[in-house]
């Protein structure tokens, strides 16, 4: 058949569009510490899964000699493949054509593989690695990236949207991945910046490097930007795949069902795991990891607001989605970043039939001027909102302080918690002990002839009275008082109880989150 000169010239054409932009541009990616695009596809997809699509499209540019220079299949590699076996749609820009910049071209192939993901039902992963708009193409390319924009905001709840930054990512070309549900990026080799180090020194006087401003780090731990970050381009493209393991096709199937260990397990040690003192910490990580099928928990988000726990883990097969307030760092306080990032958890796993299990320690909201002037009304509202908007079935294990408005928004039965238990070192409050004797006692601690016994007296008789589950139950708040080493029996029967869980919010065009 190679003797074919029809199939000796689709040979060649495939060989060409293989190469990108040619051999010299693919060893100074490497010699960056990083991978081209399709070694970055191997990784990522079965082996020998990829399909690609568009192989020999080529830009239709002919200002700043651009005429001469085409490259088949332009700066992006796109199409569908499998990861375990179950259909993605993928793109991958290729940096040694133009520098993966985005033109007309570069643009429709992605737009192409987007409407096929969503027509398909099937989660589309976009590999970036770009220079950003094509300049040569002026606003050809800006209005491809609206034409990007839209489709990852018509895709949005419909389809997972995974993007990993493998490269540069700046300018515009940073709200497609900013659109979608989860953002993975490289430590030490990519970066994201609205406007890069040489602006920002013009316009601010800063001085700072590509990867102070944007790297991962930086996105991974202050700004949140970033979901998950990774050591390297090879665990980066390793951690979205198993990602995937969690998430459903599409917001019509529920998520792959993967057997677990034995769900009437016991663990004792769990029922030594508060301690004594009310205000020690522990990690609830670790309460996790004794609840969860094989102790497994994939965690989103691991270094930003560590104040709140969030991630994806398993309960007797079925996959979860985790909400849990962190006692080992900051009290398990909630403030503006853990409320915005446990809204829009709690959000991703109602969009895509995730059920919501949410452990609770809060002391409350974080009081202070900072707080409250950057909003922590509206943020502690967002997770208010979401916790109330989602009809996904939601679980709620109160393992120890459930005070103030912190107990009403963290998957309280009143905002339709399904299944609500405490643990009996539960204490269900307006507020802690000491707080609320200063309050309401105060004229007669002024009175006391030995104020601090008397204050001691106080307290006790209020944690006699509120710091228990006991009120709660009594008025039906929380459904039962369980033991804890019985958690994850008790969990993973509620979960199969809600399996058929039906409820809907009232039609309307959509909501008003306070954004
Ligand atoms: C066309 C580009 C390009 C671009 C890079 N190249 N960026 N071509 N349009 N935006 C080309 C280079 O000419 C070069 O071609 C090749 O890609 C590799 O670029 P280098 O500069 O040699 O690579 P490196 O030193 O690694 O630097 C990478 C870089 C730098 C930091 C990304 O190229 C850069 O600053 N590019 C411009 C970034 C930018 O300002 N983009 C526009 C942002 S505004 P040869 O032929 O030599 O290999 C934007 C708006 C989007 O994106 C708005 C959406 C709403």
């Amino acid at each position: 058949m190679a003797d074919n000169p029809h199939v000796k010239k689709l040979q060649e054409l495939r060989a060409a569009s293989r190469l990108g932009g040619g051999q010299d541009r693919i060893d100074t990616q490497h010699s960056k510490g990083r991978l081209t695009a399709r070694e970055r596809l191997d990784l990522l997809l079965d082996k020998g899964s990829f399909r690609e699509v568009d192989p020999f499209t080529v830009h239709r540019t002919s200002d700043f000699g651009l005429e001469d220079q085409k490259f088949l299949g332009d700066s992006v590699i796109t199409g569908w493949g499998t990861i375990e076996g179950r259909l993605v749609y993928v793109f991958s820009q290729d940096f040694t054509v133009f520098g993966g910049s985005l033109g007309e071209a570069h643009a429709e192939k992605i737009c192409k593989i987007m409407d096929m993901a969503m027509k398909n039902g099937a989660p589309v992963i976009g590999l970036n690695d770009s220079g950003g708009a094509r300049i040569q193409e002026g606003v050809v390319s800006l209005g491809g990236y609206a034409d990007i924009f839209l489709r990852n905001t018509m895709a949005s709840g419909v389809i997972p949207q995974v993007s990993a930054i493998m490269g540069p990512c700046a300018g515009g070309a940073v709200y497609s991945p900013a659109l979608t549900d989860f953002i993975f990026m490289t430590r030490n080799t990519s970066y994201m910046f609205v406007t890069g180090p040489d602006v920002v020194k013009t316009v601010t006087h800063e001085d700072v490097t590509q990867e102070e401003l944007g790297g991962a780090s930086v996105h991974s731990e202050k700004s949140g930007v970033c979901h998950v970050a990774a050591d390297s381009e090879a665990d980066t493209l390793f951690l979205i795949r198993k990602l995937l393991d969690y998430l459903p096709q599409n917001n019509m199937e529920d998520p792959p069902f993967v057997p677990g260990d034995d769900p009437l397990r016991m663990e004792e040690k769990l029922n030594n795991i508060i301690p004594d003192d009310p205000n020690k910490p522990y990690d609830i990580k670790e309460a996790i990891r004794m609840i969860t099928d094989n102790g497994q928990f994939y965690e989103i988000h691991e270094n930003f607001a560590q104040n709140l726990v969030v991630g994806f883990s398993r309960l007797g097969g079925h996959s979860i989605g985790i909400v849990a307030n962190q006692p080992a760092v900051l009290a398990g306080v909630l403030d503006i970043d853990a409320s915005e990032k446990g809204a829009r958890f709690v959000r991703f796993c109602d969009s895509f039939n995730i059920p919501i299990l949410t452990f609770e320690d809060v002391p409350g909201f974080l009081p202070g001027v900072n707080q409250e002037h950057h909003g922590i009304i509206r943020s502690g509202a967002k997770l208010l909102y979401a916790f109330c908007e989602a009809t996904v079935p939601k679980l709620t294990v109160i393992t120890r302080k459930a005070y103030g408005g912190a107990y009403c928004v963290m998957s309280s039965k009143h905002i339709r918690g399904d299944v609500n238990y405490a643990w009996p070192s539960a204490e269900i409050a307006v507020m802690g002990p000491e707080g609320a004797v200063n309050i309401i006692f105060r004229k007669e601690l002024d009175k006391a002839k030995d104020p601090l016994k008397k204050r001691a007296e106080l307290v006790a008789d209020y944690k006699e009275k509120f710091a228990n589950p006991y009120v709660a139950a009594q008025r039906g708040y929380i459904d039962d008082v369980i033991e804890p080493r019985e958690t994850r029996p008790r969990l993973i029967n509620a979960l199969e109880m809600l399996s058929n869980k039906r409820d809907a919010n009232p039609a309307k065009k959509h909501g008003n989150i306070p954004l």
